[in-house]
């Protein structure tokens, strides 16, 4: 069996950080959250792995590289527009061959894995299931895939983001298709948002009399499609670090809790708070960091405070907080006139500048204000 994640997209509900980075590569506990689903794969047992790419090709190829490091052999398949999942599905189409697959969504975040659905799926191919998708309990119905069960368990019905929810049961990411699947995704056509859409072929293989079975996740799931998401998935990674500090933490500094601090890290004059993971060669001083706060490679945090947050490779915070649920992406930088009481959300893109309100004659590039002692 093989595996197809797809990893293109638009990511429109992500930008600015999309313009110029995949959403796949933003990093939960610092690994990018594709990772996560490459290792669930093969733990799962499968390692012939393509990876459906749009713009972000190169960006992925170099994270990811040939699979080698996971174990896995990774083929590189490009499809030129988002065009929807089932059109990843039909750019696949000769790579994938007449074998069984399993597909997953690059963006999904399922940290118990998907052994278990891998080895069930293969104990029970032979009776006659042409596909196999999974499903999760979700509050909001209307901004998902949405299966509804017939009274054996088996899919009736299919619907993409329905303004009438007949079920509450969510399409996660993740689908075992039989070759049956390349017949449905040739079949559709595009939907009223311009794309070929998975779910339809899940309905158009179900109106040919075909089986689809649909099974329920036990753990923790996140799409991590938007902001929010992303910080709740961020912070369900968190939960599990374990306390490990390898950087360098200075006299008047503490570090509470479970944290991660790599290699390199220096802890100055700064509280940092667990759940929290601190990148190599991130500085800290004068500033609180955490709880619930990753920050990645190569950051500076001079006289901040940042919580419920995730800060991508080589933001730097001067003088800037309480910044909190936000989401910073690659060397952002932020500015202010020192902590105050009232919190900041952001969301920046890539080497975005931000001055706080409160002090005009500073901009951030201005070098860092000295003296802040970020204790609370
Ligand atoms: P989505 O999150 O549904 O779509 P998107 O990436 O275009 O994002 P947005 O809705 O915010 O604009 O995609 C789910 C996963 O499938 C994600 O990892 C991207 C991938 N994908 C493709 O590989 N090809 C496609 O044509 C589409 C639409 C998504």
């Amino acid at each position: 069996m093989k595996a197809l994640v797809l990893a293109g997209g638009t990511g429109s509900r992500l930008r600015p950080l999309t313009h110029t980075m995949a959403k796949q590569l933003i990093p939960l506990g610092n690994k990018p959250v594709i990772r996560y689903g490459i290792e669930a794969i093969v733990a799962a047992g499968i390692s012939e792995i393509g990876v459906v790419v749009g713009g972000a090709a190169h960006e992925l190829r170099d994270v990811i590289g040939d699979g080698s490091r996971f174990g896995a052999r990774i083929t590189y398949l490009v499809q030129e527009e988002a065009l929807g999942l089932a059109h990843a599905v039909r750019v696949a189409r000769d790579w994938l061959g007449d074998e069984d697959f399993l597909m997953y969504l690059g963006d999904n975040y399922l940290p118990s894995g998907i052994a278990d659905l891998v080895a069930q799926y293969r104990a029970e191919r032979r009776a006659l299931v042409d596909a196999w998708i999974l499903l999760a309990k979700v509050e909001d119905p209307t901004r998902f895939g949405i299966a509804e069960l017939a009274a054996d368990g088996t899919v009736a019905r299919m619907e993409e983001k329905p303004a009438a929810p007949v079920s509450d049961l969510a399409v996660v990411g993740v689908y075992l298709f039989t070759p049956a699947v390349h017949e449905a995704v040739a079949a559709v056509g595009p939907s009223a948002r311009g794309e070929l859409e998975i779910t339809d072929a899940v309905q158009w293989l179900i109106d040919s009399g075909r089986t689809v079975r649909g099974s329920s996740v036990t753990g923790y799931w996140k799409d991590t499609g938007t902001v929010d998401d992303l910080l709740e998935a961020n912070n369900a990674v968190l939960e599990d670090v374990e306390r490990s500090v390898r950087g360098e933490v200075g006299e008047g500094s503490e570090v509470i809790g479970r944290v991660r601090i790599e290699a390199g890290a220096s802890i100055v004059r700064s509280r940092v708070v667990g759940p929290a993971v601190i990148g190599a060669d991130v500085l800290v001083r004068d500033s609180v960091v955490g709880p619930f706060t990753s920050v990645a490679d190569g950051c500076r945090i001079t006289g901040s405070a940042v919580r419920s947050s995730l800060l991508l490779e080589g933001v730097r915070l001067d003088g800037a907080g309480p910044v909190e649920g936000s989401l910073l992406g690659r060397h952002a930088r932020v500015a202010g006139p020192g902590p105050g009481t009232v919190a900041q959300r952001l969301v920046l893109g890539e080497h975005s500048s931000v001055l706080l309100a409160g002090d005009r004659t500073r901009s951030p590039q201005d070098p860092p204000q000295e003296g802040f002692k970020g204790t609370s």
